[in-house]
């Protein structure tokens, strides 16, 4: 099923504490932003690229985009407060998809496979993501004590890239600023509109690169899979 990618990566990395944006810094000379993008463009069934960007980061990445010879960015569009509002505005500057794949900029490590995986899910259901299990107990918390231990048999860990069909994700993000809900993920919004979302099961080495320590991780992936 041929797609276009949406990546935001138009936050600010606060949680990094880095003097930019944490998507600029770079893994062995590499901007991580990058390494994202580079899956899209190496898949014959991605026809496009929207970039979600801040203006302060526009120039920089336009270079490395140049640098490292990604073609598919058809679009650099200005990204907004949250997350989820930069996905909508990159999803309003889509032409035409039927299918859409949204990625962070922040998950430099997704493999072609487990997109594949979630584009045959789409095909069936529409709305799919990537999770794997949870591997630590999970409790809820309030006031420094706890308030249960949930079932972890049934907890999944979110990652993206997620994929839906283009019209259900659109709708779905037009509903969510509508009513005013602002959502963690993209899948919550279809959920909220009572669509089944399917999950596909990923690799725990998608990771997010979040906080400083991550960035060991990321050198220790890219050591291995010789990126
Ligand atoms: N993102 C975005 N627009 C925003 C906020 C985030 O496009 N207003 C993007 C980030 O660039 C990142 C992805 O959404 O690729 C996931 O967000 P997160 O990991 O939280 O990155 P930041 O928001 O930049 O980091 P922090 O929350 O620590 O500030
Ligand atoms: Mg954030």
């Amino acid at each position: 099923m041929e797609y276009v990618a949406i990546v935001p990566a138009a936050g600010s990395g606060r949680r990094m504490g880095a003097s930019k944006n944490k998507l600029l810094l770079s893994i062995f000379g590499k901007p991580l932003f990058i390494y994202s993008l580079q899956v899209f463009e190496e898949d014959p069934l991605c026809k496009g690229i929207v970039l979600v960007v801040n203006e302060k980061d526009r120039r920089e990445m336009e270079e490395a985009l140049r640098l490292y010879r990604i073609k598919k960015v058809q679009a650099l569009v200005r990204g907004g407060k949250e997350r989820q509002h930069s996905v909508y505005e990159g999803l309003k500057a889509v032409k035409e998809a039927s299918a859409v794949v949204i990625h962070d900029g922040a998950r430099p490590f997704v493999e072609r496979k487990q997109i594949e995986d979630l584009l045959s899910a789409v095909e069936k259901h529409e709305a799919a993501v990537l999770a794997v299990p949870v591997k630590d107990t999970v409790k809820r918390a309030e006031g420094g004590f706890i308030l249960e231990t949930l079932e972890r048999s049934s907890l999944w860990m979110i990652q993206t890239p997620q994929a839906f069909t283009y019209p259900l994700i659109l709708e779905a993000h037009r509903k969510a600023e509508r009513d005013g809900f602002l959502g963690t993920d993209d899948a919550s919004l279809v959920e909220r509109m009572g669509k089944k979302v399917a999950l596909v099961p990923g690799n725990y080495d998608n990771i997010k690169i979040t906080t400083a320590e991550d960035l060991y991780f990321s050198e220790a992936i890219v050591k291995k899979r010789k990126l």
